[in-house]
């Protein structure tokens, strides 16, 4: 092996354009690739920026014999001058120029790696982190993490320049009820206590604007312990913001204004704004989603009005007992919804508790399908005009309560489009949803509970719904929506302590639990609490569309897998009894059980 004595790397290997055609340059990076030609050795060097060929030719014999020893992933330095290359490779930028190879020194070996290191890896996901240092080597999540990075310095100059200090709050903090379920760590100095690891800033944020910090911000660790799906980590990061003296238009501004510069600089876009703006209830209408894709049509259409005298007892039944019938227009699609596919789609809306689907053909000269025969020519008529359906089209109708409804419909357009390739590449359709509900009953525990959380403000002219019917209370929250993800979401704060001892009335706690759970917050509010409102944004979620990644995953250097665990460093992991004796700490069984 040899040492770099003293040489430097004069520029990095993605950086070679005809430009230093004839200059001498010395690259350091893996061996991406050795190919032995019988006396002539070429060697692709790779580092984060990119991949250059190098040369070994014949003359140097003890150079060509180096060379020839090299393996993947081996760590070189070469020295060379820079040629033009007699067959280009246009599939990449250095692919016009080549390295004649003066001088190789081997910094280190590698043994064979799991699997090959390029983009188009056939090694699975968790092979891939197990060795994630490897995976890391790969150009896309190079540029992925670099997008990432990108981010974070675009917010943190943006925010900066618009009046925002960057502001750390704790990560051992204190488990509040409400939300997801807590990350719990024990304190060794209070045995049978314990810290949590904030699922967000959220109260530390509001006691800053109590403290007079006017405007914060902070790219923050949040961590939930919740289900994992693609576009959720249990540890993953926020851009945390806040503002004081601030209504709910000041803080979209400033947001849109974040979104349009971040668009403009990572992906050269151009955001128009002012954002769309849907309130929450034509949202779930119209996309039957509180996160609506709106790069595509097939808009929800409510019909529950034609059918609730109809003689289809599945619908009117429905229609009586307070639920909906509605509908999508599939246009054109007639040729492609078969028999087998509509059948699919059945079992698709199923796992969204619809008890089916029906639909209606429209053909040329008449108008059939699964449910064509209970409805007289007229009726028909009357449903095809109402979704604007002409001949080719498919109108797919789910008739339940609107909670089923919306979320059966909702993703049914979102699969139709993309199982038809309806979805236009290139675009982000950046939107805000406001006016949400303030309250949703959870059937499970038998109450209310906060739709974002129990500092969120309802609309003034609805206050008096806390305690009258809190199922008809707005509040004033906004969810940052792109192409039927949340990208983040926020409010504007309850800082009248009234108010928020109301607000966790109507969630159900005694004025004895509240202030023994928000005390300290309860208590602060009498100190002189400005009005004051924020936002966060998911950063990973961000990365994620913004590279049009397919899981969050792949915007995080080390993510966590489908059991919370890390594969590469095999966490979580048992702990000595000594740890244990020191924190008061007994495990009941639970080993055992994890070792099955
Ligand atoms: P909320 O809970 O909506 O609001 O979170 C804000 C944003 O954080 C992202 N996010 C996640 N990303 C990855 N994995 C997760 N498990 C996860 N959970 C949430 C989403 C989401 O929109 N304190 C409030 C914000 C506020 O009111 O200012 C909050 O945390 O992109």
């Amino acid at each position: 092996m040899d040492t770099m004595k003293g040489l430097k790397r004069t520029c990095m290997c993605g950086e070679l354009r005809e430009q230093h055609i004839d200059k001498k340059v010395t690259l350091m990076g893996w061996v991406a690739k050795a190919r032995d030609m019988g006396g002539l050795v070429f060697v692709d060097i790779r580092d984060r920026s990119g991949i250059s060929q190098i040369v070994f030719e014949p003359g140097n014999e003890a150079l060509i014999e180096k060379a020839s020893s090299l393996h993947m992933e081996y760590v070189i330095a070469v020295t060379g001058t820079v040629r033009k290359r007699s067959n280009p490779n246009c599939n990449i930028p250095t692919g016009q120029v080549e390295i004649q190879a003066e001088e190789l020194l081997i910094l280190n070996a590698s043994e064979v790696p799991p699997f090959v290191i390029t983009d188009d890896v056939k090694a699975g996901e968790d092979l891939r982190l197990k060795y994630r240092y490897l995976d890391l080597r790969r150009p896309t999540l190079v540029k992925t993490l670099e997008m990432r990075h990108k981010v974070t310095q675009i917010a943190r100059r943006y925010f900066d320049e618009n009046g925002f200090l960057e502001i750390e709050t704790p990560i051992l903090t204190k488990s509040t009820p409400e939300g997801a379920r807590d990350y719990l760590v024990p304190s060794r100095v209070y045995p049978g206590n314990f810290f949590a690891l904030p699922q967000s800033p959220q109260q530390y944020k509001q006691l800053l604007m109590l403290g007079g910090m006017d405007r914060y911000f902070q790219i923050a660790k949040c961590f939930r312990d919740e289900d994992l799906r693609a576009d959720r980590q249990p540890e993953f990061t926020q851009i945390d913001l806040e503002m004081s003296f601030v209504d709910e238009n000041d803080v979209m501004a400033i947001n849109e204004g974040f979104l349009k510069k971040a668009f403009k600089e990572i992906l050269d876009y151009d955001v128009a704004l002012p954002l769309p703006r849907l309130t929450w209830q034509e949202a779930m209408d119209r996309f039957g989603s509180d996160k609506p894709d709106t790069r595509f049509g097939l808009e929800l259409i409510n019909m529950t009005d034609l059918f609730a005298d109809c003689e289809f007892k599945a619908f009117s039944d429905v229609c009586k007992n307070g639920g909906s019938v509605r509908a999508i227009n599939a246009s054109g699609l007639m040729d492609k919804l078969t028999r087998k596919t509509l059948d699919s789609l059945v079992e698709f809306v199923k796992t969204y508790k619809a008890k089916g689907m029906a639909w209606l053909i429209i053909d040329e000269n008449e108008i059939r399908g699964s449910i064509s025969k209970f409805f007289s020519p007229e009726e028909l008529n009357a449903i095809r005009e109402r979704a604007n359906a002409k001949a080719g089209d498919v109108i797919l109708f789910v008739a339940d309560k609107d909670s089923v409804v919306y979320a059966s419909l909702g993703a049914l357009r979102c699969e139709i489009a993309k199982k038809f390739d309806l979805i236009p590449n290139g675009l982000f359709n950046l939107l805000w949803v406001t006016d949400f509900p303030l309250f949703e009953y959870d059937e499970e525990e038998n109450r209310y509970v906060a739709m974002h959380h129990p500092f969120t403000s309802p609309k003034d002219e609805d206050v008096e719904f806390l305690t009258t019917d809190p199922s008809k209370a707005h509040a004033k929250a906004y969810d940052i929506v792109l192409n039927g993800y949340e990208l983040g979401g926020g409010s504007i704060r309850i800082y009248d302590p009234e108010m928020q001892a109301k607000m966790f009335e109507a969630l159900g706690f005694t004025p004895e639990a509240a202030q023994e759970r928000f005390g300290y917050l309860l208590n602060a509010f009498r100190y002189g609490t400005p009005p004051h409102g924020g936002l966060a944004y998911g950063l990973d979620r961000i990365v994620m569309l913004m590279a049009g990644a397919e899981s969050i995953r792949d915007t995080i250097a080390f993510p966590k897998v489908k059991d919370s665990g890390e594969l590469m460093i095999e966490s979580p992991d048992v702990v000595d009894k000594k740890q244990l004796d020191e924190l008061g700490l007994a495990i009941v069984n639970q080993v055992e059980k994890n070792k099955e």
